[in-house]
């Protein structure tokens, strides 16, 4: 497999970010992006970031998840010159359920609709494979996740005292279900109709 140029971690300028002249790409997250997402974890994640090896063994999984890197790939720029990873999403599927496994944008970027971008694709992908419910864990003071996570039909069903290592930071379980349902994808199309700005999707 050709490998494709680096990407900078957060190389562009942001006031051309998510703006008109560009669009925002939703790709499968692939081996040759791990160098990238894991350089800008640190900025995503202020406690316990993930390491390359920890995204590494999550795509090693095949099947069984689902990663998507978020890119904004300026008008008329080449595939992946100067693209750039500004969010990234991963989704685990077991049996009939699904969870979410991490969801990150970068800082400059946030409360403009990628993470919520992120999250639909990866629903509607749990939805088709087959998955009836979505769960996640969320840190019980991530007032923006938890937000957005509401916005999409999650709830609290439970807590996990010190469940982040190392920090010790408790954590709210929230799940989403039924999501197999019409009314369901009819919740995602409505959020999705909200958010600013357009995405596309590559297989
Ligand atoms: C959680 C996260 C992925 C959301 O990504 P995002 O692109 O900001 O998501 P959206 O813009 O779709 O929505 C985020 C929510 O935060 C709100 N928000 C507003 N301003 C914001 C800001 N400056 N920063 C963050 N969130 C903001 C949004 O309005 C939205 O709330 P709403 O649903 O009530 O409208 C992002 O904040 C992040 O990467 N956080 C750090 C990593 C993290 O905590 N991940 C979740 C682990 S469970």
């Amino acid at each position: 497999m050709t490998r494709p140029p680096p990407h900078a971690a957060g190389d562009l300028a942001p006031a051309g970010e998510l703006g008109p002249d560009g669009e925002l790409v939703l790709i499968p997250m692939r081996w040759w992006h791990v160098a990238t997402v894991a350089e800008l974890e640190p900025t995503v994640f202020a406690t316990d970031p993930w390491t390359a090896e920890l995204f590494w063994s999550e795509l090693a999984q095949g099947d069984q998840r689902r990663y998507l890197a978020a890119l904004w790939r300026p008008r008329g720029v080449a595939a992946h010159d100067l693209a750039a990873i500004i969010g990234y999403a991963g989704l685990a599927l077991a049996d009939d359920g699904a969870f979410i496994q991490t969801i990150g944008v970068v800082p400059r970027i946030r409360g403009r609709g990628v993470g919520a971008r992120l999250m639909i694709a990866l629903l509607r992908h749990a939805g088709r494979a087959g998955a009836r419910s979505c769960g996640l864990e969320v840190r019980t003071d991530n007032h923006a996740a938890r937000a957005l996570y509401s916005r999409l039909g999650f709830v609290d069903i439970g807590v996990r005292r010190g469940y982040y290592q190392p920090s010790g930071g408790d954590a709210y379980v929230m799940r989403a279900r039924p999501i197999d349902t019409v009314g369901y994808a009819a919740l995602l199309d409505e959020v999705e109709r909200a958010l600013p700005g357009r995405v596309r999707q590559e297989p």
